[in-house]
């Protein structure tokens, strides 16, 4: 398959290290659930986690509609990404600042997901594989929607509360301020 090098080899190349990586986000995400502190945060690691599980079926289905036999190729990548959420996890922090640090580890993974089955669709569209793109596509809605939930919890409370952990005295003067001193608010800040 390498001798010829088209972009057909190119693309299947992609779907195996595509595989993979959902391969290990499947191991990761029940760690990144047992690790948050928020419970809306928890269920949203484990009903991606579900997901994942069905974009993997998705893309043996992929595999299959173009005559290809379903395996994966070691994505380095997503392993460096679920190395680094490991050693958020390994650190000290508070547990809305945990919150907050998970929801970034998270939200690196969906990227790359993203980035991948945005180029894996372009050019299964490029090549006329209809049904590859079909699946494809549905992967990627779902890494969309997951990215913009784990937004709306950490902009929904989450980065809040975990900064008023980190500045809880410019909380109070902000709280003072409202009123019309601005002044005594920006002198308190760092
Ligand atoms: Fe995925
Ligand atoms: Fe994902």
């Amino acid at each position: 398959m390498a001798e010829s090098g088209t972009l057909h080899d190119a693309f299947i190349d992609e779907l195996r290290d595509t595989y993979d990586a959902e391969k290990q986000l499947t191991k990761a995400l029940p760690k990144l659930a047992k690790a948050a502190s928020n419970p809306k945060l928890r269920q949203a690691f484990e009903s991606h986690l579900e997901e994942t599980q069905g974009q993997i079926a998705r893309l043996e289905q992929v595999f299959e509609s173009l005559d290809e036999k379903a395996r994966g190729k070691h994505c380095d990548g997503i392993a460096g990404i679920i190395e680094e959420g490991k050693s958020i996890m390994e650190e000290d922090f508070d547990e809305t600042t945990m919150d907050a640090c998970l929801i970034a580890a998270g939200q690196r993974a969906e990227h790359y997901e993203m980035a991948a089955y945005g180029t894996l669709i372009a050019w299964s569209e490029a090549m006329g594989h209809t049904e590859a793109t079909r699946l494809l596509q549905q992967n990627l809605n779902e890494e969309k929607a997951a990215d913009k939930k784990l937004s709306s919890l950490a902009e929904g409370g989450i980065n809040q509360s975990a900064a008023e952990g980190a500045h809880p005295e410019e909380e109070e003067l902000v709280g003072a301020a409202s009123g019309a001193k601005r002044g005594s608010a920006k002198a308190g800040r760092r």
